[in-house]
This record gives C-alpha cells, structure tokens and sequence, in this order.
C-alpha cells in the first residue's frame, strides 16, 4: 500500500508558519497583511470554498474583507470593486472567485488586478514571470503540489512528471514549477493519445483535470508518486453525496508508491498558499524582506 501524503497536517504547518511571520510583520513593522475575497453569485461549492478562506484568514492573523456581489452584478460594477480594492492600501491581496456569471469576461476582471495584489497569481504578468523563471505571486494550487511532492521526495531533478489537464490555474503554471525543480514535464489532457500509457511512465503523476476517478490503478507506475487535485461531489450509497477526486484512490493506492487522499491532500494546501502569498504580498508592497516560511 501507498503511503499517504497527509495534506491536512502539512497544511496546517504551513499555516502556524504565516501566523508566526503575520505576528512578527505586525510587532515589527506594526503592519497587518489584509486579504479582500470577492465572491459573486450563490454557486454553492464556491460559498464553501470562499467561507473556509475567510476563516482560516482570520486564524493566521491577517485582515480579510469579503465582498458578495449577486449573480446578476455588471461586469462594470465588479471592474470598479477591484478598481477600489486596488487603491485601498488596507488590501494587499484581492482574490476574485472563479467561476464568474456568464455575463462577466474573466480575463477582463483577472487583467484589471493590481500584479502586486493578485494572490491567486492568474494576471498574466505573474503567469509570465513564472514562465521566464522570474519572481512573483504564484497560483495556490500548483505550489501546494510542489510542497507535497517535496515533502515526500525531497529532491524532484530528472523525475518524468506527468500532468494530466491543461488548465491555466493548474496544469500550465505546474509544469513552469516542476520544470524549476529540473523535473521533465509533459502536459497530457482530453486528445492526448494513448493517455494511460502516457501516465504510466510517470514517476510524478498530477491529475487536474475535474474528472472523477478517471485516472485507474493501471496508469499508475508501479512505486510512483501521485498527486490528485481533484475535488469532485459525486452520488454515494444510498443518495448520499460524498468527494472523490480524479483519481481512482482504491486502486491506484495498490499501485502508487504515495499518494495525496481526497479530502485531505491538496484541498487544504492551497488555502495555507493562500494565507502564504497575502504575507508575501503585504511583504513586497512594503518594501520588506519576504521572510522564509
Ligand atoms: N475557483 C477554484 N479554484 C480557485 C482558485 O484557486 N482561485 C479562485 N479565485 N477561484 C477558484
């Protein structure tokens, strides 16, 4: 059996760090790091997800405003909130919920973030700075991947990873992660021919693709690591719903040589990345050394 990569303790490491360094930041510099999350309409997955933000905030000591908007907000009155977020010097990490009404250009509102306040890392000046290997404000998710990969494998050089989805919050932004730590990377998603041979030669395999248990114990390299990003709510026994990720965790568990649970393995890393990159945010725009967490 697979060992099981415990995202939750972890996580939870990483949180006590942050509070720590927003302890310090606020003896120190008598600053206190301030998140403002935007979330528009009632999709009930993003209310949790936006809920657990605000709280686990609070818990590591930083500021955190929320702002709901009703599902039929103009995409001119949410331009103008972040416009406001933007100049308000308490904010130093603006975090727009995705997915936004159809009524809403994505790009748009992601664009009009302020680079320096952009927490989730999708502005394109951050995406590009990943990708040419410069600093900046990282996606959540794909860190915390890292962060367990690490966790397990210590050093990732010459290891042949696998990601299967091609998303710009998960896929693309991991391959530039996992390239810097000297991985070989292949992006596989929907058309790739031959997708289970492909995963099988995968020493890290990642699945981002929103699929569930779509990745089976026979794609997975005997001994490998394998890292699930998926959270899926699918019909149980008896009409109850519970969450599997896109991973097949019964029958890859036989097969892996670790593997991250749903719940339980990268759900609670991206939060703690979250409350990583506000510090850092609030470091940066003060012209403070980012402190090492
Ligand atoms: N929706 C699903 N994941 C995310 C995320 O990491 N950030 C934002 N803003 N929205 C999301």
């Amino acid at each position: 059996m697979a060992h099981i990569i415990d995202g939750k303790s972890i996580s939870a490491q990483l949180r006590q760090s942050v509070t720590e360094q927003v302890a310090v930041l606020r003896s120190q510099h008598e600053i206190t790091p301030g998140l403002a999350v935007v979330l528009v309409g009632e999709n009930p997955a993003s209310q949790v997800y936006v809920k657990n933000k605000i709280i686990q905030t609070a818990n590591a000591g930083m500021n955190s405003y929320c702002h709901r908007l009703s599902a039929e907000v103009s995409e001119e009155e949410l331009l103008n909130l972040v416009e406001h977020l933007n100049a308000d010097p308490s904010v130093n990490g603006i975090l727009v919920q995705l997915p936004l009404p159809d009524q809403i250009d994505s790009d748009k509102v992601i664009s009009m973030i302020d680079p320096n306040k952009d927490v989730d890392g999708f502005h394109v000046m951050n995406a590009g700075r990943l990708t040419v290997g410069l600093d900046g404000l990282v996606p959540c998710t794909p860190v915390g991947c890292i962060i367990l990969l690490k966790s397990y494998l210590n050093d990732l050089t010459g290891c042949n990873a696998v990601i299967v989805g091609r998303s710009n919050i998960v896929g693309k932004p991991l391959a530039a992660l996992l390239l810097r730590e000297h991985c070989t990377v292949t992006i596989a998603h929907s058309r790739t021919r031959n997708l289970a041979q492909v995963c099988r030669q995968a020493d890290i395999l990642i699945a981002a693709v929103g699929r569930p248990e779509m990745v089976k114990g026979d794609w997975v390299k005997p001994g490998s690591t394998v890292i699930d990003v998926g959270i899926n709510r699918i019909e149980g026994d008896g009409g109850k719903t519970r969450l599997v990720g896109d991973v097949d965790y019964q029958e890859a568990s036989e097969v892996a040589g670790a593997i991250t649970p749903v719940p339980g393995g990268v759900g609670p890393m991206t939060i703690a990345c979250l409350l990583q990159n506000t510090l850092r945010a609030a470091c940066l725009q003060n012209g403070i050394q980012v402190p090492h967490v």
